[in-house]
């Protein structure tokens, strides 16, 4: 049974929604949580393809992993166009993901999957070992030629500080956050256990993604391949959308407040 709304949810539509969605929660203890940078939009963190996102912005094609290895304008404009407004401090975890660390105190939480590298899944309280990130973190730094690293705010001091393109102390090698940039493989070892927990979980929801980057928008599919129902929490359309038992189109943070609302009677 399909309990879709295409459009911006009106409240009444999103409480029958909320409903559902907390009914097939309320029955399931072992849930992956997929999200992209939908569920960060409300932390004051811009996506990549909503009107006005990043890839309205930029143009993809100059963010590649080659571009930036291979020439300093592209890592200038890395460093200081795309990363920069993303190290505030001021980031803080929304109500999307204080709804799935709520998951992890009810034990129903297998884990969470993401492609963001924003850690604030981690910073709402899911402990990292539930937490696979698909594209990386912000939170580390590397050098491309001695590999010595570092944390993003001993980074950080140094940009805030006037220095545009940060490179490695040690062997002035080129810096790159711990991300995955296109053209670059993602991490195996992540991607083939967050493939297994799609495979095995007894709930998959998706949140604030776009399900249109590969391989991270192949899981939700491991997952309904594998029998099991989908949920999809999203303001636009994604591909996947057919195959969902629920789709929830409205923000993140309120829907998965409100659903959480009903799981707990209220
Ligand atoms: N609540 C629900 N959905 C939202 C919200 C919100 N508050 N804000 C935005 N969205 C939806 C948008 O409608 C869009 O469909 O979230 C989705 C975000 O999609 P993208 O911007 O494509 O982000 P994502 O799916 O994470 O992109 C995957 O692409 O550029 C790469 O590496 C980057 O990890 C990223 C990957």
């Amino acid at each position: 049974m399909l309990f879709q709304s295409d459009k911006p949810v009106d409240n009444r539509t999103l409480d029958q929604l909320a409903e559902r969605a907390a009914a097939l929660i309320a029955g399931a203890e072992k849930i992956v949580v997929f999200t992209g940078a939908g569920v960060s939009t409300e932390s004051g963190i811009p996506d990549f393809r909503s009107p006005g996102g990043i890839w309205d912005r930029f143009d993809p094609d100059d963010f590649t992993y080659q571009k930036f290895i291979s020439s300093a304008s592209a890592r200038h404009r890395q460093w200081q166009l795309l990363w920069k407004e993303r190290l505030t401090e001021t980031v803080k975890p929304n109500l999307a993901h204080h709804a799935v660390a709520e998951l992890h105190r009810l034990n129903k939480l297998d884990c969470v999957i993401t492609q963001n590298v924003d850690s604030l899944h981690q910073a709402a309280g899911v402990p990292e070992d539930k937490v696979f990130e698909l594209h990386g973190s912000m939170r580390r730094v590397v050098c491309l030629q001695c590999h010595r690293r570092y944390t993003m705010p001993e980074v950080k001091k140094r940009l805030d500080a006037g220095e545009e393109v940060p490179d490695c102390e040690a062997c002035h090698g080129i810096l790159k956050p711990d991300i995955v940039l296109f053209g670059e493989m993602l991490p195996d070892e992540v991607f083939s256990e967050a493939a297994s927990r799609a495979e095995h979980c007894d709930l998959f929801i998706v949140a604030g993604s776009s399900l249109v980057v590969y391989p991270a928008a192949l899981l939700p599919s491991y997952a309904t391949d594998a029998g099991t129902e989908l949920i999809i929490i999203n303001l636009s359309e994604t591909p996947m959308d057919q195959q969902a038992s629920i789709t929830i189109r409205a923000k993140a943070g309120e829907a998965m407040s409100r659903i959480m609302q009903k799981l707990a009677g209220k």
